[in-house]
């Protein structure tokens, strides 16, 4: 892409916010993406700001994790515009989007069995490694110190940080990746199915987690299947179906309904009768 990163939403035309008007934490404008005859992506607007948890729902196909693959630089857009706190920015590589504070959480969880939770935590610092050398005894006290801590700050409860990951449960797992996009100083985290493979227990974990990470003012966006998960965690709701996002609803003032409705097309027929009641403005 010929992005530079530079300028800001207030600078240009696009989304340009009023004064007093909070800022996403991130936004991306007209987004588009094809995979050869497949337009997985078509003119997507996107936005989650600080402190809020946004469910991107849809069915199989819709264009959900292809969207969270641009945001994390995995996917590169045809078109559109990503800000990041109300400013331009490129992403083009997975590193870019680390670079500007997005941190994604993919299901296989990319975690190393054969370690224990701080070297998975620690994994892949290269400040860490580069600015240390090899670890001194000190530094592998400090960074089970920073373990500790984040684990202590997300509630995250496991049997000790010394635990092997093997060893530990897919709830644990999940509650051990999640910490690790906060030692790198996220401001968005994103979670693709983060509890498709948990039982009810440990679902509950994750769950908290999410609500955890809302409570440190990050922004998270949760793809999720269960709809009673992300009623019971997320405060909006976007929609997509066949690459567009179709629908925005704040889960305060909506039904589980509602939502099955818009994913699987239902909608229209009430929206012919009672105009977009059920698409709710934007809220700041
Ligand atoms: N790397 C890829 N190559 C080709 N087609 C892809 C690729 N990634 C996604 N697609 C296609 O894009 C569409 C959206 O897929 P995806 O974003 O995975 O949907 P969802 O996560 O909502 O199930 C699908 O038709 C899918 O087959
Ligand atoms: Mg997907």
């Amino acid at each position: 892409m010929a992005d530079v990163a530079s300028g800001s939403i207030g600078a240009n035309g696009a989304g340009s916010a009023a004064p007093g008007e909070r800022v996403p934490e991130l936004s991306l404008k007209g987004i588009s993406k094809s995979f050869g005859a497949v337009q997985a992506l078509k003119d997507v607007d996107f936005e989650v700001y600080a402190g809020e948890v946004v469910g991107l729902v849809g069915d199989n196909g819709a264009g959900k994790s292809t969207l969270i693959k641009t945001i994390s630089g995995v996917n590169i857009p045809d078109s559109g515009e990503i800000y990041v706190a109300g400013h331009r920015v490129n992403i083009s590589t997975p590193a870019d989007a680390v670079h500007h504070g997005i941190e994604t959480v993919y299901q296989d969880l990319a975690l190393c069995d054969n370690l224990d939770v701080v070297a998975n935590l620690f994994l892949g610092r290269e400040d860490t490694s580069v600015r240390l050398g090899p670890l001194s005894p000190m530094t592998e006290i400090e960074m089970e110190r920073r373990t500790v801590e984040v684990l202590r700050q997300l509630d995250v409860k496991i049997p000790s940080v010394r635990s092997v990951v093997a060893s530990l449960s897919g709830g644990q797992r999940q509650s051990i990746a999640v910490p690790k996009t906060i030692l790198r100083n996220a401001r968005v985290v994103q979670l693709d199915e983060p509890t498709a493979a948990l039982g009810v227990a440990q679902t509950k974990q994750v769950l908290n987690l999410i609500r955890r990470l809302r409570e440190q003012g990050l922004g998270v966006v949760v793809i999720s299947h269960n709809l009673a998960d992300v009623f019971e965690v997320v405060d909006r709701v976007i929609v997509m179906r066949l690459g567009r996002r179709i629908a925005t609803f704040d889960v305060h003032a909506t039904t589980p309904e509602q939502v099955v409705a818009a994913i699987t097309g239902a909608e229209f027929a009430d929206v012919a009768e009672n105009g977009d009641a059920s698409e709710v403005a934007q809220q700041a």
